[in-house]
C-alpha cells in the first residue's frame, strides 16, 4: 500500500464527473487500499478517487466502526434530515454546517464486482452523501449554509 497525494481546493478535477467501475481487477484493489491508508493516514472519514486524481466512481468511507469500499454507489433510498457540520480532505481550513438525510441506502458493487446495500444513519448517512456527491464533482462547500473555523481536531474532515 501507498499514501497518495490529496487534490486540493482549485484543482478543476474536483468539479468533474467520475466514471463508472468496469474491471474489478488488481489495479481496483491497488487503488482502493492507497485510498484507505491515505484515508486514515489524514485522520479522514471518508475519500473519493477523484481525491486522489482518479475520475473512476469509487469510494471508501471509515465513521470508527469499520471500512466500507463503495465501488459505483448510488443512495437509492433517503429519509429525514439532519444539519451539522462537516469538512473536506481536499478543503483543510474549511468547515461549515450541511444539510444531509438522516438516514440513507446505498447500493454498490464490492471489490470484486458484487452487489450489495448498505444502510448508514447519522454520520455515516453524512460520509456516504459527502462521498457520493464528490462522484458528480459535487463539493460540499456548495452546501455550507454558515461557514465557521475548521475545528482543531480533524476527525470530521472527509
Ligand atoms: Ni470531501
Amino acid at each position: 500500500m501507498a499514501k497518495r497525494n490529496i487534490v486540493l481546493r482549485g484543482d478543476e478535477i474536483l468539479r468533474k464527473s467520475s466514471r463508472e467501475v468496469t474491471e474489478f481487477n488488481e489495479k481496483l484493489w491497488v487503488l482502493l487500499d492507497d485510498m484507505a491508508e491515505t484515508m486514515y493516514a489524514q485522520d479522514g472519514v471518508g475519500l473519493a478517487a477523484v481525491q486522489v486524481g482518479i475520475l473512476r466512481r469509487v469510494v471508501v468511507v471509515d465513521t470508527g466502526e469499520q471500512l466500507y469500499e463503495l465501488i459505483n454507489p448510488e443512495i437509492i433510498e433517503e429519509s429525514g434530515s439532519q444539519t451539522g457540520g462537516e469538512g473536506c480532505l481536499s478543503f483543510p481550513d474549511e468547515y461549515g454546517q450541511v444539510t444531509r438525510p438522516m438516514k440513507v441506502t446505498v447500493r454498490a458493487q464490492d471489490r470484486n464486482g458484487r452487489e450489495f446495500t448498505v444502510e448508514g444513519e447519522e454520520l455515516l448517512a453524512r460520509a456516504f452523501c459527502h462521498e457520493i456527491d464528490h462522484l458528480n464533482g459535487r463539493l460540499f462547500v456548495d452546501l455550507v449554509e454558515d461557514e465557521e473555523p475548521a475545528p482543531r481536531s480533524r476527525r470530521k474532515h472527509r
